[in-house]
């Protein structure tokens, strides 16, 4: 444990992104005394409740006045405030540790654990992700999954309330949702009953994305909404462009989900047949639930609504893409092939950044290995007995949180316990990669991310094998057929010794490894995020005299070692790559991820449609599992700005 005052850890780290997100857990505020820390309600607004951090200053009976951290003095029920008993990292850890350890099944056990968790949580070696952070030991009410994915909506009015119903729920708990809306019938398809036709599965998805508008996430963040639709849907055009309506869809990321013989017609120039099922079959409303081979395989009639060239629905997507940055695309026929739950579980979605692909009542739980931390200074290498203990580790603190989070739908439990999915990544790649004098990009960084997945795919899959033969596999586990899938095969054919563990002792999990975006955790401890590249080393930041200029730590130490000089060539920032160097990176990846990966490949400016297309047709044939884009400039307002305002 360390020994460093508890103050000084917070150095280097985002201390507001700390404290406004996971520092909470609910103590008594009726005790609340002057000098707490705490949250207060600025504003009580029904619909958005804002809160604040900030200091109590005076208390007089049950009222108290707190000083925000902006400098405003507000009044405050104590009744009405959270109460901060968690100030420093080292008091998360310790939470974090003892109730993963929890439900071990002994005493001996969960004093073991509650040990060896501690020990991969410390220094934010092992970060967990923002929904384990914020709420396990502390919270029984949030789900300490970050993704989750409703079934695609029962084609009728009370179907698509049922959805909305479940997606609300789990969103304000905290967690992202996925909907694939290809299930909704067509813009203009007649509707039985009310001598009508439908307004389309766009327009439904316009509801969902409303709502989430609506949604405050524990406390703390908006809901995050992916919508998604198939390549076959005759909607597929209105919902590709449909972000350029003005307010439609505002709230919710987007993608399209490509199967490989779309990709096929794209590449052969053939046409392109747009589909729905015959919605006067008499089992419609008691079986259609968007999945188009089962109906058709049951032999069930098909309508054809319009024939298309597969390569205009592809421009559409691709300068949609170029222009706003959406939509995303999934591979999701390749990734239903590479996928583990291939036998049981089709994939229908994945969750709002697309990192996670999952079944109907599908969930994950996220946290990320911090690579940063794995630098062995001494021999100037990775320090790989240290990584692999930290990725046994952090397998079973995943698994655990399978049985320690609250469960809100029992169709979750359900479909949870029967796969155990978990999601292990990682964080400070491209800081490690500097460490170790690497330039991200190079065909010797592709060689080394291939090495460095490899290692950590191999100990997670023997970690997740070790836990079956001590607690049992997923219930849907059945040997031949999962060794049977596209990442399985792969894996097995360079570690042969995870198939034979996988023999002897069964899995824990169906899948084990997810890249996540780790958003507000990377820049909560203060390294580069899940598997990006710096966007920039140097960045402004607005204070009241103006712009102040920083550097990145790891930048900042570099100058400060090496003053007058300017930045060697491996501190390479997302912008000095080229797209295709951010897609070779991300496809070296994908081969050790059994899930997703969160990726955006930059490009500049002057990055042409034609370009745009040629990527996404790379990403493709090299085994991505999905493509995002950003154009330098193509969004009206961007987040990060490398250039100084004047
Ligand atoms: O850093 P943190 O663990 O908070 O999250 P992340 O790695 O940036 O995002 C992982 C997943 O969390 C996303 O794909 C979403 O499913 C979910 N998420 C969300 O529900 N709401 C947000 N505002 C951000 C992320």
């Amino acid at each position: 444990m360390s020994t460093m005052e508890p103050k000084q850890r917070l150095e280097g780290l985002s201390e507001k992104i700390f404290l406004d997100r996971y520092a909470w857990k609910d103590a008594d505020s009726n005790n609340a005394k002057v000098g707490d820390v705490v949250l207060v309600l600025t504003k009580d607004d029904p619909k958005f409740p804002t809160k604040e951090v900030g200091e109590i200053v005076e208390r007089t009976g049950r009222i108290v006045t707190v000083k925000t951290r902006s400098g405003e003095l507000v009044k405050s029920d104590v009744e009405k405030l959270t109460l901060n008993i968690e100030k420093t990292p080292e008091e998360m850890w310790d939470r974090l540790a003892t109730a993963m350890a929890s439900v071990e099944k002994t005493p001996q056990l969960q004093q073991e654990w509650t040990g060896k968790f501690r020990s991969i949580l410390d220094d934010w070696k092992l970060v967990p992700g923002g929904r384990i952070a914020a709420g396990a030991g502390a919270s029984e009410e949030l789900t300490l999954f970050n993704c989750y994915v409703v079934p695609s909506p029962k084609d009728s009015r009370g179907g698509i309330m049922q959805t909305l119903s479940e997606m609300t729920e789990i969103m304000a708990r905290g967690g992202g949702v996925g909907i694939n809306l290809s299930s909704l019938r067509p813009r203009r398809a007649i509707v039985r009953g009310v001598n009508g036709s439908s307004s389309g599965s766009v327009s439904w998805g316009g509801l969902f994305s409303y709502t989430t508008g609506l949604i405050e996430q524990g406390g703390s963040r908006r809901g995050a909404l992916m919508l998604m639709i198939n390549d076959w849907h005759p909607d597929v055009v209105d919902f590709i462009t449909v972000k350029q309506t003005m307010g439609q869809v505002t709230n919710a990321n987007l993608s399209v989900c490509v199967s490989n013989s779309f990709m096929k017609a794209v590449k052969e120039d053939l046409d392109w047949e747009l589909v729905f099922p015959d919605t006067t079959d008499p089992d419609y409303d008691e079986i259609w639930d968007g999945d188009l081979d089962k109906w058709k395989a049951d032999g069930r009639a098909v309508i054809p609504y319009r024939t298309v060239k597969a390569r205009d629905v592809w421009k559409t997507i691709i300068e949609s893409a170029w222009k706003s940055a959406e939509p995303g695309v999934v591979f999701m026929e390749y990734y239903n092939q590479m996928s583990n739950s291939w036998y049981f579980n089709p994939i229908i979605c994945t969750n709002p950044c697309g990192e996670q692909g999952l079944p109907g009542w599908g969930v994950c739980n996220l946290s990320a290995v911090n690579l940063s931390k794995f630098y062995d200074e001494k021999n100037h290498d990775v320090d790989w007995s240290d990584l692999a203990r930290t990725t046994r580790y952090s397998v079973r603190f995943l698994d655990n949180v399978i049985d320690k989070t609250p469960y809100h739908f029992p169709e979750n439990e359900a479909n949870q316990k029967k796969e155990r999915r978990v999601g292990l990544g990682t964080m400070g790649l491209a800081e490690l990669m500097i460490k170790l004098n690497i330039r991200y990009g190079s065909p010797e960084s592709l060689e080394f991310l291939d090495k460095l997945y490899g290692f950590m795919a191999r100990e997670a899959y023997l970690a997740s094998a070790e836990i079956a033969g001590e607690k049992g596999s997923f219930q849907a586990f059945d040997t031949e057929k999962y060794l049977l899938s596209g990442f399985m095969k792969n894996i097995t054919e360079t570690y042969p010794e995870v198939g034979e563990a996988i023999r002897e002792h069964g899995m824990r999990n169906v899948t084990v490894i997810t890249q996540a975006p780790t958003g507000s955790t990377g820049t909560m401890v203060g390294t580069s995020t899940g598997i990006e590249p710096y966007f920039a080393f140097k960045y402004y930041r607005q204070s009241r005299l103006g712009y102040d200029e920083q550097f990145v730590p790891i930048a900042q130490q570099w100058l400060e070692a090496n003053p007058g000089q300017e930045l060697p060539e491996y501190f390479v920032t997302s912008m000095d790559l080229s797209a295709k160097d951010h897609i070779r990176a991300q496809a070296a990846i994908q081969r050790w991820v059994d899930s997703s990966i969160s990726k955006t490949a930059n490009c500049p400016a002057d990055f042409t449609v034609e370009e745009t297309a040629e990527l996404y047709e790379m990403a493709f044939d090299l085994g991505c599992k999905g493509v995002t884009i950003y154009r330098d400039g193509s969004r009206d307002v961007q987040v990060l700005d490398t250039k100084k305002k004047e």
